[in-house]
């Protein structure tokens, strides 16, 4: 290893009363890729997120992320150092704008009204919401929702981003849209680790692609070799026998 990891997971585990959702998990994200974390229904993917981000706390193991120990860090100075996210179930302020949805993020990093204001339209043009700003976010469709959801992290500036199946139930050109945006993120120097269901979208984006089944990493390599390993065909399949 030449160079120290961005963001290193080491043996993660978390134990829920007699569940054992994440095992000894170890995998490391290098700054500038994107990373895809796939798996069957429960194998403990939003779990592993929650532990990285700090909504959960580790049962045991290690995360070093930017050299930097922050398994016991909360969750916003982990913000602080860099790391935003989404969440499986988007749960926009629903009484606010869209603007100022983001707006709630921005002023964490930056206590001006003004600059909170610029930093959240510079923001949502990039997620091409920028015609949406004014509107409810109760008005947003699943899609523009979405990509809210990726505005409200960017709006703190992360390094990384992780975002927690964000194409679940958009159109194929919905798909294409947020795919070409995550491109353009990725080109200027962010790196992601993200879980997706869509096959072919982990085959688009990803080079390398990690897989859990029943807490455990069951296989790792470029999505053409996990998606062969017999090992993966068989959880997934195992889970929709069952
Ligand atoms: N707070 C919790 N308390 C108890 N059990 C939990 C909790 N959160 C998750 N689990 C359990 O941990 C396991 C992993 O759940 P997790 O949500 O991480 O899976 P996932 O891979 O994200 O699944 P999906 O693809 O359905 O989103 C499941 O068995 C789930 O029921
Ligand atoms: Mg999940």
């Amino acid at each position: 290893m030449t160079s120290e990891s961005f963001l290193s997971v080491e043996n993660a585990t978390r134990r829920f009363a007699g569940l054992v959702a994440v095992d000894t998990v170890t995998f490391r994200v290098e700054r500038g890729e994107i990373l895809s974390m796939i798996g069957p229904n429960g194998a403990g993917k939003t779990t592993m997120f929650n532990l990285i981000t700090g909504q959960l706390s580790l049962s045991g193991g290690a995360i070093v992320f930017g050299g930097e120990q922050i398994g016991k860090l909360p969750p916003h100075v982990r913000a602080q150092r860099g790391m935003g996210r989404t969440f499986q179930i988007a749960k926009p302020f629903i009484g606010l704008t869209t603007r100022e949805n983001v707006m709630v993020g921005a002023f964490r990093r930056n206590r001006r009204f003004t600059d909170a204001f610029d930093r959240a339209n510079a923001v949502l043009a990039e997620v091409g919401l920028e015609a949406r700003a004014d509107a409810s976010a109760s008005e947003l469709t699943l899609s523009e929702r979405r990509r809210l959801e990726i505005a409200r992290a960017l709006a703190l500036s992360p390094e990384l981003i992780l975002l927690d199946e964000v194409m679940a139930g958009l159109n194929a050109t919905e798909v294409t849209e947020v795919i070409d945006l995550i491109q353009r993120l990725n080109d200027r120097g962010m790196t992601f680790l993200v879980i997706e269901h869509n096959l072919k979208v982990v085959r688009a984006v990803s080079r390398r692609v990690i897989v859990l089944d029943h807490g455990v990493k069951i296989a790792e390599g470029t999505a053409t070799e996990v998606l062969s390993d017999p090992k993966v065909v068989k959880a997934y399949l195992g889970k929709r026998a069952e």
